[in-house]
């Protein structure tokens, strides 16, 4: 059975003072949650994130990291900088950093591999926009953001990661994705990595859903075979919220 995974994005919001207040609300709520419970506060609230999540079952990921190990890349943090504050994982290819901020495939593919070369989990966002599902390509779009990001990511760091499918057009927006269409392209997503890595690979890798999953859809979208839990935005702002939905 593969363990549930409910990951907070908090995006640019919280100061690391809110933080620390935050995890340290959240962290008894929590303390029994049947899934694993990440939050991803932005970079400079990780250091507040790791000393507030110390000694809770919390673990704490960062937004996005540069794939080079050092030099002159103004703004940019690396995979030993987050690991040397005790970060375990690291989101990647967030539909807001491809749109705003120029990603594309083949950084997050870049992002991905140094994130396993370093020993940092990938949590590698895709999905389409609406018009893309309204030209029918969903599936062949996001099966192409797949293999790109994993190219040349290994069977064994393959089962290791987290592929989270979030559907531009349910982000932020309160529209959430049906349960079949979440499904659906969650499936779609595990096929994929089984015709790219195997059984084995497709069976341990993990599958989240995101794109206004809340309190009251969390338990529902869960439940479904190949969801394995959510990456969460607004609802992973509020304690009582994202402890319901660690719990589902
Ligand atoms: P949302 O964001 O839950 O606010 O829709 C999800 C995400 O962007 O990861």
């Amino acid at each position: 059975m593969r363990q549930k995974v409910a990951a907070g994005n908090w995006k640019m919001n919280m100061t690391p003072s809110q933080t620390s207040a935050f995890i340290n609300e959240l962290a008894p709520k929590v303390a029994d949650a049947c899934n694993t419970v990440i939050v991803c506060p932005t970079a400079v609230c990780l250091p507040a994130a790791v000393s507030a999540a110390k000694g809770t079952n919390i673990k704490v990921g960062a937004q996005n990291m540069y794939f080079e190990d050092k030099g002159a890349f103004t703004g940019e943090i690396s995979a030993d900088m987050l690991l040397d504050l005790g970060v375990s994982y690291v989101i990647l290819g967030h539909s807001e950093r491809r749109q705003y901020f120029a990603e594309t495939d083949e950084t997050v593919n870049k992002k991905v591999l140094k994130a396993f070369e370093k020993g940092l989990i990938p949590i590698i966002c895709v999905g389409e926009s609406l018009e893309q599902r309204e030209q029918g390509i969903t599936a062949d779009l996001v099966r192409m953001q797949v293999k790109i990001a994993l190219m040349g990511v290994s069977a064994e760091q393959a089962k290791t990661a987290i592929i989270a499918y979030e559907p531009i057009w349910a982000i932020g927006t309160g529209k959430t994705a049906t349960t079949e269409q979440a499904e659906e392209v969650c499936k779609t997503i595990r096929e994929c990595v089984c015709e790219l890595y195997g059984s084995d690979a497709a069976e341990a890798i993990t599958i989240q859903y995101g794109g206004s999953v809340n309190a009251k859809n969390s338990a529902e979208l869960f439940a479904q075979p190949d969801i394995d839990g959510g990456l969460v935005g607004g609802a992973s702002l509020k304690a009582e919220d994202f402890s319901v939905i660690a719990n589902s």
